[in-house]
């Protein structure tokens, strides 16, 4: 992985701490980076920190944070100016999902104020407050850097029953481009990727496909049975390292003129 040349270089994984966040980690551990996992779940993101430290040697650490919070994101970027001196590398990462119709004629999954809120707070608000907190950096240090955010196809697509997460990932889109002509003068790229559908994480909870079933009137075995067959043109489901890999090529300079573009993952299967 010499070739990427991220050796040495100071990453903000936000939720890191399991799924696509933490495998992320690993792929840029693997590169050399040394990474801040940042994530809600401190335990998770002390397990993944000492995992990165004794899998790859270096120093690597938690970092707890709500990205919902400003206090908290400021704290949590400053914690790791404190330990490296630097942020090279932000990854917006950290997400949720829960499906809503817009209208239950049943009453008993409709999109409430509350859950709407909560959803634009951590996948919208959280993503604007780690890219404008380590983007000071970034700027103050006169380094430059790369900002990685975590789109989803169904921010193009839409997607039914999970109306507010499609929305907060077409938000990814716009914010990527918008701060990519903003920030392209302090040499910080701005780039975003966009899986489809992945091997399984604790997104897909039993909790979210009772809902998201719910929302399209079918059972949860008939949801799976949909994934199953869904048609993608490379015949299976997208691996977590598949999206973390690509989250390195695009966080090194190997990807240098890459820059307010957001990167599709879905083995052909948004433009088949
Ligand atoms: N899994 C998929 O199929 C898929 C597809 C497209 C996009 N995505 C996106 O990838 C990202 C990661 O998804 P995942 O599937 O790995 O989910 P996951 O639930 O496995 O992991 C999410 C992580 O984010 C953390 N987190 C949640 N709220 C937080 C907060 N307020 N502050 C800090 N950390 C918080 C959690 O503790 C967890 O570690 C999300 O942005 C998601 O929208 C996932």
């Amino acid at each position: 992985m010499d070739w990427l040349g991220l050796e040495g270089k100071v990453a903000v994984v936000t939720g890191g701490a399991c799924g696509l966040g933490r495998a992320i980690c690993q792929s840029l551990g693997e590169a050399g980076a040394r990474i801040a996992v940042a994530d809600i779940d401190a335990r998770g993101a002390e397990v993944v920190a000492s995992a990165l430290t004794e899998k790859f040697g270096g120093r690597h650490i938690a970092a707890p944070s709500d990205v919902a919070s400003k206090a908290s994101v400021d704290s949590m970027i400053d914690a790791v100016v404190g330990a490296f001196g630097r942020v090279d590398i932000l990854v917006n990462n950290a997400g949720i999902n829960i499906p809503r119709l817009l209208v239950d004629p049943a009453g008993k999954e409709e999109l409430t104020e509350e859950i709407w809120d909560k959803v634009v707070s951590v996948n919208q608000k959280g993503s604007f407050l780690c890219a404008q907190a380590a983007a000071r950096v970034m700027i103050s240090s006169g380094n430059g850097g790369v900002i990685v955010n975590m789109a989803s196809e169904c921010g193009m697509e839409g997607s039914e029953g999970q109306s507010v997460y499609a929305a907060t990932k077409a938000a990814v889109y716009a914010c990527t481009r918008s701060w990519a002509k903003e920030l392209g003068r302090h040499n910080i790229r701005v780039v975003g990727v966009s899986p489809g559908i992945l091997e399984a994480t604790a997104l897909r909870s039993e909790e979210y496909e009772r809902s998201l079933a719910y929302t399209r009137g079918i059972t949860v075995e008939q949801l799976r049975e949909a994934y199953r067959r869904c048609r993608i043109p490379l015949g299976r489901s997208g691996r977590l390292s598949e999206v973390a890999d690509t989250v390195c090529f695009l966080a090194s300079a190997r990807s240098s003129y890459i820059h307010g573009t957001v990167i599709n993952i879905s083995g052909g299967k948004s433009r088949a």
